[in-house]
């Protein structure tokens, strides 16, 4: 789990300082860079601290209200040494936090928005390269949206887990443990006071969830993709190998921006692949879906549906983390890191992949090993030996659905029953548990109105709850369908992400009580059993819901938003035809 080898020296040409881009603000001799360097120097800098130096962004995601991201703080001055030490001028540029436990109605209406951030704040100030500080869930794309648009040098440094919870002597993991005490509590089985430490005990660093959540998930896809320093996604936030790492990210960045070494060079269709192959080894959460398609789209990659569910198809899952498997990632940490999960899957991965640090996927994976066998499994013993992920299509989901099958009661992996449709989440809040609510555990729960544009913005909806009567029963799992997105510590057969959205009229849009659906995972089916006709008879008496916002960002973001199976980015911020540079005047 120790990051890597150091960066080998490449024989990469140099470029001269004269030609990087902040030397238009500040290489002129004249009156045009006259105000750049006063201003400069009002802050108390001197010439030699960045006259003839690359200028390094560091977008820093902290804020008071992003308990993930709180020690930022701190790290952005031991980036800003690696940087000084290198030769660079570092420039610290806040960025919206996009706190997952605060920012509502859901930090997924807001990635887009910070992914412009990133890109404007880089194109609009004289840097040549960036560091990108963030890890709670929706900044780890968003940053990396932002600056695969703008394409200048970066490096991601990653926030890093927070460490295993703790309660009365028992681990405590982000997430799945709320909702089991939860529950507990609800039965009477737990006191207030226990709660109360619960509370205090769950989430006892800085750091992001270390379940295998988003966060865990994007963090390690972003360093297979290359680009982080090898192991670096693994290492816990207080420890003080991260403080290494993150004064390591920003000496390298300042050889990255003399050997030009942008997000294009290294984020390519293999890279993507590499990055999908780590996603399922490690059960990642099915947003990473959206998120590498929406990233892969900024450089011009198109990453269909089917790509994941090819990919799944031959990939183990080898990771024992939760919510799939049982441990946290300290001890994932501990027993190797992601250096030592990818090491059992080199066949799987194109270890030609350039990364950040100038070497090779394969050369930096050269002496990773695995430490506990039972934290990152061996290749003849697996979690699930392949089909950690399916994509789903049919009737019921022309342009694709995704559904996790090894979180899924194996007995509904096939099944078909009575939809039990709820319009949209109020709806369902208000009715779920009614005794006199017509429903039983083979039927299948419907939730409309959830997506993109529906709910909106295509929040963790999509474990729908189990009516209570039900689950007095000891059932646990019920076939569950919406167009809404699953936190990746959520668990159950719930078909996710179906596309097109019932905001626009798809055939979810269209179902109705009593319908008769079937998931097939083996098949790969979504299917509603009514005829073209009748369904054509119900578009055409279906009346779109109101539109959410009148003005704002929230217009905007209704206007521009693609669905979820090409990754819910902005249809203006795909990549096209370039954004001109600034006119420095
Ligand atoms: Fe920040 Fe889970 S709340 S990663
Ligand atoms: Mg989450």
């Amino acid at each position: 789990g120790l990051p890597g080898p150091e960066a080998k020296a490449k024989d990469r040409p140099r470029r001269q300082i004269a030609e990087l881009r902040s030397q238009r603000w500040y290489g002129d001799p004249g009156l045009r860079a006259f105000g750049h360097r006063s201003r400069t120097f009002q802050m108390g800098y001197t010439r030699a601290d960045f006259m003839g130096k690359p200028v390094v962004a560091i977008v820093n995601t902290w804020s008071d209200i992003n308990p993930c991201h709180s020690h930022f703080k701190q790290r952005v001055e031991e980036v800003k040494r690696g940087i000084w030490q290198a030769g660079g001028f570092p420039v610290e540029l806040p960025a919206m936090s996009l706190s997952e436990p605060f920012v509502k109605p859901t930090t997924m209406l807001y990635r887009n928005f910070l992914a412009m951030e990133t890109e404007e704040l880089l194109r609009s100030h004289p840097m040549d390269g960036v560091v990108l500080l963030g890890g709670c869930d929706k900044t780890t794309p968003a940053l990396l949206m932002g600056a695969i648009s703008m394409n200048l040098p970066a490096i991601f440094v990653p926030a890093g887990p927070m460490l295993r919870g703790n309660w009365a002597g028992k681990v405590l993991g982000s997430g799945s443990d709320t909702w089991k005490y939860w529950a507990e509590k609800r039965a009477g089985n737990l006191s207030d006071q226990a709660w109360q430490e619960i509370e205090e005990g769950i989430a006892r660093s800085p750091g992001h969830c270390m379940t295998m959540g988003t966060a865990s998930t994007m963090t390690a896809i972003v360093e297979t993709l290359g680009m982080t320093l090898p192991g670096a996604s693994s290492i816990p936030a207080p420890d003080s190998g991260h403080a290494r790492m993150a004064s390591e990210s920003g000496r390298r960045i300042v050889d990255m921006i003399l050997e030009d070494l942008k997000p294009s060079d290294i984020l390519t269709p293999a890279a993507f692949d590499n990055g999908i192959t780590a996603d399922i080894a490690l059960s990642g959460s099915t947003n990473a879906i959206i998120h590498l398609v929406a990233m892969a789209g900024r450089v011009g990659i198109d990453l269909p549906l089917e790509r994941f569910d090819e990919i799944a198809k031959r990939t183990p899952v080898l990771a024992d983390v939760r919510p799939s498997g049982r441990f946290l990632m300290e001890d994932f940490y501990y027993a190797g890191g992601l250096r030592g999960l990818l090491s059992r899957i080199t066949s799987h991965l194109d270890l030609t992949a350039l990364t950040a640090n100038g070497c090779t996927l394969g050369e930096n994976l050269e002496g990773a090993e695995v430490y506990n066998d039972e934290v990152i499994r061996p290749r003849d013993n697996p979690l699930t030996e392949s089909s950690g992920l399916a994509v789903l299509k049919g009737n019921l989901a022309p342009n694709g659905a995704v559904i996790k099958p090894p979180a899924a009661e194996p007995h509904l992996h096939v099944h078909t029953g009575k939809a039990r449709v709820f319009r949209n989440y109020d709806d369902m809040a208000a009715r779920i548990d009614d005794p006199a609510l017509d429903i039983d555990e083979t039927c299948v729960i419907v939730l409309q109105n959830a997506g993109p544009l529906g709910a909106p913005g295509m929040p963790e909806w999509g474990q729908l709850p189990i009516p209570q009567k039900i689950l007095a029963k000891g059932v646990r799992d019920m076939v569950r369908i919406s167009d809404a997105r699953m936190s990746g510590t959520s668990y159950g057969a719930c078909v996710l992400h179906v596309s097109p959205e019932s905001y626009l009229g798809g055939p979810l849009a269209l179902v109705q009580d009593g319908d008769l659906i079937t998931l097939d995972i083996p098949g790969r089916r979504l299917d509603l059993h009514v005829d073209d006709a009748e369904l054509a008879r119900r578009k055409a008496a279906w009346v779109q819901p109101k539109p959410h916002y009148e003005r704002g960002y929230g217009a905007m973001f209704a206007k521009h938003i693609t669905s979820a199976d090409k990754g819910c980015d902005f249809d203006f911020l795909h990549a096209g035809a370039p954004t001109p540079e600034p006119e420095i005047h």
